[in-house]
């Protein structure tokens, strides 16, 4: 079996080196890595080094190599737990590229406040990760780049990664996927608390090539009998981040519209659930219908990451641009001229209040 494999390996090699090229890709279906998973605790997991004040969810890819990181920030601004993405995540880095989503549930810490969080994070990932994942199995020639870091949200996690852009200077991200981006504190108390990370009228002060994926029913109605109110009110998300974005960041932005804010997690973490589940969603929709939209999302954020680090941007520019591909019906707009070639850099400058 091992030797087949290995024979099967190096067979798909030479077709390669044959072809000069990168084999186009199936984005919609998940990669070829095996990968290891790991589900930190940062109060049970035995083992673990000091200063680590959240959980961790880990996919990695198993081959020898070094992997770009993505840092996920899940929605409710890192409150949900990184099983809720699953599938999406898994599917991400079946590509090659280590996901790491910290979670922690807290209602004291508004999302601002959780970027200092975040710093600290990713400062003791950087520490001590590779070593624990080390001891617990990971292969030692599997290596975390931190050099090349992709920086993804869900809902109100992209408050807290937005403001973490603002506030440091890009950090050492390159490339942004935002899923669903909620501002404020969360649709219900925002009267009280007051926290915004995008002024109306101002452009945020970094750009960066960006993936923007709305879902049709962000602004519809949640709760039992539709009657509560909107996950994803109109004005607070999407659009509010959309037009706030630096003109010169290459972006894109997808409308899934039929589905709802809490569809790309997976089912059996949203359905019954009265918090994340509050959220309006496809009521039709089968399974195979969410399962196609998780695939989409992760799909789209395959594309847009290889766009943006590939030499040859252009298939994965067109998996992106070319709507009739697509496995949900969704919508497509861009800031900048069809098939332009993203570069993976974030610019800048320091905020200038009008
Ligand atoms: C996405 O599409 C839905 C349904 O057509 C619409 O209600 C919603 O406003 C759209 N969202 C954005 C950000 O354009
Ligand atoms: C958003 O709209 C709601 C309902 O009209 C309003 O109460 C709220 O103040 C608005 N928020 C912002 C930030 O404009
Ligand atoms: C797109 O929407 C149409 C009209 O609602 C529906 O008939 C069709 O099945 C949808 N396509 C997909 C791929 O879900």
């Amino acid at each position: 079996m091992g030797y087949l494999k290995a024979v099967l390996i190096l067979f798909c090699s030479l077709l390669n080196l044959g072809h000069g090229r990168s084999v186009p890709i199936d984005p919609y279906w998940p990669g070829d890595h095996d990968l290891a998973r790991f589900d930190i605790h940062y109060e049970t997991t035995p083992g673990l080094p000091e200063g680590l004040e959240w959980n961790l969810d880990v996919w990695a890819p198993t081959a020898p190599g070094s992997y770009p990181v993505m840092y996920y920030l899940s929605g409710d601004a890192m409150g949900i737990a990184g099983e809720a993405y699953e599938q999406v995540m898994r599917h991400i880095a079946s590509y090659g590229y280590v996901v790491i989503l910290p979670s922690k549930t807290t209602y004291l810490l508004t999302p601002e406040k959780k970027t200092p969080e975040f710093v600290k994070i990713m400062s003791w990932c950087e520490d001590n990760l590779e070593d624990f994942l080390y001891q617990n199995q990971l292969p030692t020639d599997v290596h975390l780049d931190y050099q090349t870091l992709i920086g993804g949200a869900h809902s109100a996690g992209a408050h807290t990664l937005v403001q973490y852009l603002k506030d440091n200077g890009c950090g050492r991200f390159q490339a942004l996927a935002l899923m669903s981006p909620v501002d404020g504190v969360d649709p219900f108390v925002d009267w009280y608390y007051n926290e915004w990370v995008i002024t109306e009228g101002e452009r945020l002060n970094f750009d960066i090539p960006t993936l923007h994926i709305a879902a049709g029913l962000d602004p519809a109605p949640g709760g039992p009998q539709h009657l509560g109110g909107a996950c994803a009110p109109t004005n607070q998300s999407n659009d509010w981040f959309w037009n706030a974005f630096n003109e010169n960041s290459v972006r894109w932005s997808l409308n899934a519209t039929d589905f709802g804010h809490v569809g790309l997690c997976d089912k059996a973490a949203w359905e019954g659930n009265t918090v994340i589940g509050w959220c309006a969603y496809n009521h039709e929709a089968t399974d195979e219908q969410f399962d196609a939209y998780r695939r989409f999302v992760a799909g789209q954020t395959v594309s847009f990451i290889k766009a943006v680090f590939e030499d040859d941007c252009r298939p994965f520019i067109n998996e992106i641009e070319d709507t009739s591909r697509y496995i949900v019906n969704a919508t497509m707009r861009r800031n900048q001229e069809p098939k332009t070639c993203p570069h993976p850099v974030c610019r800048w400058r320091p905020a200038i209040h009008v």
